[in-house]
């Protein structure tokens, strides 16, 4: 068996054991070691929740205290899932570990207008400390069209946290490597004062997955495509596995 195959396989056997609903969990898990995400207490929104790995995770680091609001395309039911007796991952065919109460789900698409709204009735007052993005478009296997739409969903999650993220907070969004996200970083970089490229080690080698950890968010400064150059990217700091 090839390393890369074995080490999926490892995190495939992990997240069954831990009960957790995804692989995904362990690369949110390593980013909160790198980079100390969460705090308890904190409001957190997932984009592109599903199956749900990301919201264990951060759930569970952010206490009852905190709240934790879902977002995906998908449907999902966190309420029949309560409690962290973890079942068989889902990727696994089985139905998946629990969901803690201060988890809520929001059936729709990060590029509905009317998510910001739905987002506060569901417990958001003012703003949201972290924002975290997974998401990931079906995918055609004609790269520079799944690259481009992975990277047009990532911009209505930098759209989002302009509207709900606190000044100061942080957004980790996952990216597909290629020729707009140059760009994309660079937008970015113009509403957090930090941006690190970071790889898991949970992320297969192969996968073009990369993901952007954002800190410092400076709700004042709007989006400027057209400004800034290279330049900014070569300052960004590039850590990975
Ligand atoms: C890689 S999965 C996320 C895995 C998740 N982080 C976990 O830990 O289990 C990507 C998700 O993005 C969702 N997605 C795709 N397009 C979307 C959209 N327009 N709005 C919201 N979610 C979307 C997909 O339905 C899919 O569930």
């Amino acid at each position: 068996m090839r390393l890369e195959e074995a080490r999926r396989d490892q995190y495939r056997r992990l997240a069954k054991e831990e009960g957790y609903r995804s692989r995904a969990a362990y690369k949110l898990l390593e980013i909160n070691r790198s980079f100390h995400i969460f705090r308890r207490g904190d409001k957190v929104l997932d984009i592109g929740c599903y199956p749900g790995g990301w919201l264990q995770v951060a759930g569970d680091a952010v206490g009852m205290d905190g709240l934790v609001i879902g977002v995906d395309v998908r449907e999902m039911d966190v309420d029949g899932g309560r409690g962290r007796g973890r079942g068989q991952g889902e990727e696994d065919g089985g139905v998946g570990g629990g969901f803690g109460a201060n988890i809520r789900f929001i059936r729709m698409s990060v590029e509905d207008d009317a998510l910001a709204a739905r987002i506060r009735a569901v417990g958001v007052n003012g703003t949201v400390d972290v924002i975290l993005s997974d998401v990931s478009p079906n995918l055609s296997g004609i790269w520079s069209l799944d690259h481009a739409r992975q990277i047009h969903l990532s911009r209505r999650v930098l759209d989002l946290a302009r509207v709900l993220l606190k000044h100061d907070g942080i957004a980790v969004l996952k990216v597909f490597d290629g020729d707009m996200l140059r760009e994309f970083i660079n937008d970015a970089r113009r509403c957090f004062k930090r941006v690190y490229v970071y790889k898991p080690k949970a992320s297969r080698k192969e996968s073009s997955e990369l993901y952007l950890v954002c800190k410092g968010f400076r709700p004042a400064v709007k989006s400027n495509r057209s400004g800034k150059g290279a330049d900014d990217v070569n300052r960004i700091e590039k850590i990975g596995s």
